[in-house]
């Protein structure tokens, strides 16, 4: 008895916590005894006769597993088997027992969760399926939410239907079931329309500022082609095509369906634009004929309008609108947009879809039926689930996965605020906190049943290239999975972090471009005479291990401690570890006067946060406020320093502000080209450098230098100077030295 319960604890011990590297947690894992599951060439996977399904997902999990696929004799077995498992739709059950184990589910998208997790399974630690053995375990889970999503910005910078392909495989690995694909835009439309050729022929390409052509479109062969790709990975593809704003690369090649109001110099910009459809029976004539090919295309229940960031004003210049809507006693603008979403709603819901949109489409009232995206935070989700909305959880910022995961200079471009792996991780969608000023009316159920789920939006408009996509959704996507699958109870931050390196091995295995943010090595170090103390850390407090003797770092290396102190002029190599393994690139810096006086742009502080952007370009990416091009060194060592330097790089000001083009801060130029000004201890200090920005070039960082004498430890400001915004002026990076 006392040996049974001994092995009995030896088993589950070796099938807990740690062994179980399943992402997004399962709702119950409990150890099983025997052998487990073999993987090798001998694997046999079977499926039920005449199980088109099943055999789909058994072909799917041999890719994933490398095995060959269909029977084999001999060796363990993989058996799917069709049955109800409580829990819903997309619930299943995995049995992990001597050397059989079997996938049950009542549907295909119940197999295909149950073969991820054996993958998994069979990938925990840092292994190759093939050749691994699964512990026996018995795995039964649901997701809690039926709506699990990633918006993916296709309209601000264009992808290949490859890399759409590669994104739908990590979405199935992930559980992630909804794909809104972000169309349409100011900046391009990117669908092929029959009916009107020009959407995308012309539509679909735009000059940028600096002269340059930038386009493509998804033809609809190619978008039945995802679509059904999609489908065979359980991935719901929801079209979002923008309306009645964010509209002008339609009116661009249709001008007679809206007011543009800006010129075509403008396609290229980003922003919120003052284009606008027009309200007569033609342009709905024209949208409805769009959606007619949308939905054809497109077989999702939801068909997104996008309802978001419409400007009004052309509507109430323009007096045909306004005579249609004295006619059709529409009080003002607001009304006038829930009539138009109204409408479109009618088209959509009589093909048999139903209408999602953003949360503004709220404003001026909204049939019960059409579903609601809520990026403006709780607040609208909670007054769209109480007047009978469902509601997705899209929250700014923190499922905003267009923003930076960590201050690291190494990060992709994005928008610049910090939403880390634990932001998202800690997201909880089911609880929106309680709006402002009714501190007494709790969440009820009713509102609760309203929420479909949760979904972080990749909007591209800083990430020009595919790379930059994937780093931005991974590995934020497993945080974002394990808050769409995994009940609050289940879910475990600790728990998931220790489950992190596993998945992060998978990315690399299957050769996906992950951030590092999350568990890069920073170094912030600080001179001492002729020593250098050194801090490093990783946002995941894992253990960091470091050399300064020119080797890489290993499991052997020696533990980074809060600070270590080394010799001026060290190279410091340092990498974070869990089980024995790096999980992070090595970082490496050496330590000496030079490094210590250097900052890049993500190295200083913005001194405003108003719009905060960590902007592309060659020698990028620069984090500047686009509202205030200024930035602070807070604490600079300037003894023995007799000058400062400044990598300068100039952008064109493509941004659509409407009415905040004025907020923005314009600091007058002693000198026409305008110039840097250093300032010590607070931007409004004295001023102990400038450097002039006429030499200042585009397309390169251009070094500015300038005699520096002051000493001690002080703030710096260095802020840019000019008449207007445009040019954008940017520091690249900052350095300071001896002498010029
Ligand atoms: C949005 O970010 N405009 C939905």
């Amino acid at each position: 008895m006392l040996r049974l319960a001994a092995l009995l604890l030896m088993v589950a011990t070796a099938a807990g916590a740690a062994e179980i590297d399943v992402i997004p947690r399962p709702a119950s894992v409990a150890a099983g005894v025997g052998a487990g599951l073999r993987l090798d060439g001998g694997t046999a996977i079977r499926t039920p006769p005449g199980d088109a399904g099943a055999a789909q997902v058994a072909g799917q999990l041999a890719t994933l597993l490398d095995l060959p696929a269909g029977g084999r004799h001999g060796g363990d077995a993989v058996v799917f088997v069709r049955d109800i498992v409580p829990g819903g739709d997309e619930a299943y059950r995995v049995i992990v027992a001597d050397h059989r184990t079997t996938i049950t589910a009542a549907t295909d998208a119940g197999l295909r969760y149950g073969a991820v997790t054996l993958w998994q399974l069979a990938t925990a630690g840092d292994r190759p399926a093939r050749g691994s053995v699964v512990p026996p375990v018995t795995i039964v889970d649901a997701p809690r939410f039926a709506w699990r999503g990633l918006l993916l910005d296709s309209a601000r910078h264009f992808q290949s239907t490859d890399f759409i392909r590669r994104t739908i495989d990590w979405m199935m690995w992930h559980k992630l079931n909804v794909l809104q694909w972000h169309l349409t835009d100011d900046q391009g439309w990117r669908l092929e329309i029959k009916a009107y050729p020009r959407l995308a022929a012309v539509g679909g390409f735009r000059t940028e500022r600096d002269g340059r052509r930038y386009g493509g479109y998804y033809t609809q062969a190619e978008v039945r082609g995802l679509v059904a790709y999609a489908a065979a990975r359980g991935v719901t593809i929801v079209p979002e095509i923008e309306m009645p704003g964010h509209a002008l690369a339609a009116i661009r090649a249709n001008p007679q369906i809206g007011f543009a109001g800006v010129g075509a110099e403008a396609a290229g910009d980003w922003g919120i634009f003052p284009s606008i459809y027009r309200t007569d029976d033609a342009t709905f004539a024209f949208l409805t004929t769009v959606l007619g090919e949308v939905v054809d295309l497109f077989p999702s229940r939801f068909v997104a309008i996008g309802g978001d960031e419409a400007v009004k004003t052309a509507w109430h210049a323009d007096p045909a609108t306004q005579a249609r809507m004295r006619t059709a006693g529409i009080a003002d603008e607001t009304a006038l947009q829930a009539a138009f979403v109204r409408r479109i709603g009618d088209f959509i819901n009589a093909r048999g879809r139903r209408l999602i949109g953003w949360d503004e489409i709220l404003d001026g009232g909204l049939p019960a039926t059409d579903a609601v995206l809520s990026w403006h935070g709780a607040d609208g989700a909670l007054v769209a689930a109480r007047a009978g909305h469902d509601v997705v959880m899209a929250t700014a910022p923190t499922l905003y996965f267009d923003n930076r995961q960590s201050t690291l200079p190494t990060e992709p471009p994005g928008r610049g605020t910090v939403v880390t792996l634990a932001d998202v991780y800690a997201y909880d969608p089911g609880a929106p906190p309680l709006p402002a000023g009714t501190p007494n009316t709790p969440v009820g159920e009713t509102e609760r049943a309203h929420i479909l789920g949760v979904q972080a939006n990749l909007w591209t408009e800083h990430m020009p290239t595919e790379a930059d996509v994937e780093r931005m959704a991974l590995p934020r996507a497993a945080a974002l999975a394990e808050i769409g699958w995994t009940t609050a109870r289940r879910r475990d931050w600790a728990d998931f972090v220790t489950r992190l390196p596993a998945q992060l091995a998978r990315y690399r295995r299957l050769g996906l471009g992950a951030d590092d943010g999350a568990v890069g090595v920073d170094i912030d170090a600080r001179r001492d005479g002729a020593t250098v103390a050194v801090r490093l850390a990783d946002q995941l407090g894992y253990p960091i291990r470091y050399t300064t003797d020119g080797a890489m770092p290993g499991s052997a290396s020696p533990l980074a401690t809060a600070s270590v102190t080394i010799p001026l002029g060290t190279t410091i190599r340092a990498a974070s570890f869990a089980a024995g393994r790096a999980v992070s690139p090595v970082t490496t810096r050496t330590l000496d006067d030079a490094a210590l006086r250097f900052r890049a742009s993500q190295q200083l502080t913005p001194c405003s946060e108003r719009v905060v952007l960590n902007l592309a370009g060659q020698g990028g990416p620069f984090l500047t406020d686009i509202m205030d091009a200024c930035w602070r060194w807070p604490a600079a060592d300037l003894d023995g320093i007799g000058a400062i330097g400044v990598g300068v790089a100039v952008l064109p000001f493509n941004f659509q502000l409407g009415d905040q083009a004025s907020r923005v801060t314009l600091r007058p130029p002693a000198t026409p080209g305008g110039e840097v000004v250093v300032r010590l201890d607070d931007c409004a200090g004295p001023v102990v450098a400038k450097l002039p920005l006429a030499d200042v070039r585009a397309g390169v960082v251009t070094p500015l230098t300038a005699p520096l004498a002051a000493t001690g430890r002080h703030d710096l400001c260095l802020a840019m100077t000019g008449r207007t915004a445009d040019p954008l002026h940017v520091l690249a990076w900052v350095r300071l030295g001896p002498t010029t």
